[in-house]
């Protein structure tokens, strides 16, 4: 166990002491009935208030209830099990999104003494959450590991780096190598949202910290199964003594209902699967598309499956999304508050669907739009 992350037992102690321990039970639910370690009991926990949860074309009944309560469907066990050995942690904590797992991890760990520092083009979600939690929130210039570093000279007893590993809205990655070293050497500790890394890129798609080869350096994942897993819903991978705090505090995890167990499986089964094939194709695609933008001419920092197109000024963004739009291309402007005022853009995500064809049409239109609005 890291020893800076050691503060959360003396908060587990202090719950148990008080007789305040929650602990999540694994079960199966069958109409009235619910399944728990083989024993059948009568459900008196679930919120399926008109029994209407099962359904003709779903194998499995809905929790309808919280985790805590009767929603512990055991699928989450194997789901939650598959998912640490996938990050290479301990243990890990499904929520019913990623943007809840943001919310439930931060306003948890960080406490009102603590010092964020939190790259300034984080997802709104880590931004809510760090909101929530009171403390100090140093914003660093993305990317800026000069400005990280000078920002974690600030004495605090606990700091705390957040960054996004490829950020959702200019996908790029974030510099993991110097922000591992840094947070190290100042004895930070690493929250890490890799949303659109994790599935994505890294050996088997284990996510940017495997990409960058610091996977045993980052102290708490999190990510969307919504994403590159092509699922729903979110998690957390860490240490056993932090799931264990998440799972007795976090309020996003506690007061709400479960994912449905459809969900779970779900994902399960997306896990299980031989995702190489499809894997490879994205990266064929990203390749051919992302040379094609840079010949037309097109100048972004993105090396990933995002690629902006920045425009700048939002109104000009929106014509040019209209005219992608009336050519058969569907890329939308993103603009303030999602990105910075004037810094409007073309947000491309590209997938392991689209063909060669797909690809060279699209081109073309990009090359047309290029010279109709003066980008290049
Ligand atoms: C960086 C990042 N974090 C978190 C989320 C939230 O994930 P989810 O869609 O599972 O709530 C998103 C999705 O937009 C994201 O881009």
């Amino acid at each position: 166990m890291k020893p800076k992350l050691t503060f959360v037992n003396n908060k587990l102690e202090s719950i148990k002491k008080k007789n305040l321990y929650r602990e999540i039970r694994f079960g199966q639910v069958n109409r009235a009935i619910i399944n728990i370690k083989n024993k059948k009991l009568v459900n008196f926990c679930s919120n399926d208030y008109l029994g209407i949860s099962i359904s003709d074309t779903i194998s499995r009944q809905m929790q309808s209830s919280s985790r805590l309560v009767g929603g512990n469907d055991i699928s989450f066990q194997i789901l939650e099990k598959k998912l640490a050995k996938h990050k290479s942690q301990e243990s890990s904590l499904v929520f019913p999104t990623g943007y809840m797992a943001n919310v439930g991890v931060i306003s948890t760990i960080i406490e009102k003494k603590d010092l964020i520092l939190s790259d300034e083009l984080n997802h709104a979600s880590i931004i809510e959450a760090c909101k929530l939690t009171g403390a100090k929130i140093s914003i660093y210039k993305h990317n800026d590991i000069n400005d990280l570093s000078s920002k974690l000279n600030q004495h605090h007893k606990r700091k705390f780096v957040i960054s996004e590993g490829i950020f959702s809205m200019d996908g790029d990655y974030a510099n993991l190598k110097e922000i591992v070293e840094i947070a190290e050497k100042k004895d930070a500790i690493i929250i890490l949202d890799d949303a659109h890394g994790d599935f994505t890129v890294g050996e088997d798609g284990k996510g940017t910290p495997n990409h960058f080869g610091v996977t045993k350096k980052i102290d708490l994942y999190v990510s969307s199964l919504s994403k590159g897993l092509g699922s729903f819903g979110g998690y957390v991978a860490t240490q056993k003594n932090i799931i264990e705090f998440l799972i007795n505090r976090s309020k996003s995890f506690i007061y709400t209902s479960a994912l449905p167990s459809f969900l779970v499986e779900y994902s399960l089964k997306k896990l299980n699967s031989d995702r190489e094939k499809q894997r490879k194709k994205l990266w064929k695609n990203v390749e051919l598309l992302s040379s094609g933008l840079k010949q037309i001419g097109y100048d972004f920092d993105s090396s990933t499956h995002i690629i902006p197109l920045i425009i700048g000024n939002e109104k000009t963004a929106l014509e040019f999304g209209k005219y992608l739009f009336k050519k058969g291309v569907y890329a939308l402007p993103i603009r303030y508050p999602t990105v910075p005022k004037n810094k409007a853009r073309i947000r491309i995500s590209v997938t392991a669907w689209l063909t060669k064809k797909h690809i060279e049409n699209a081109l073309k239109v990009f090359e047309l739009s290029a010279k109709k609005f003066g980008i290049i």
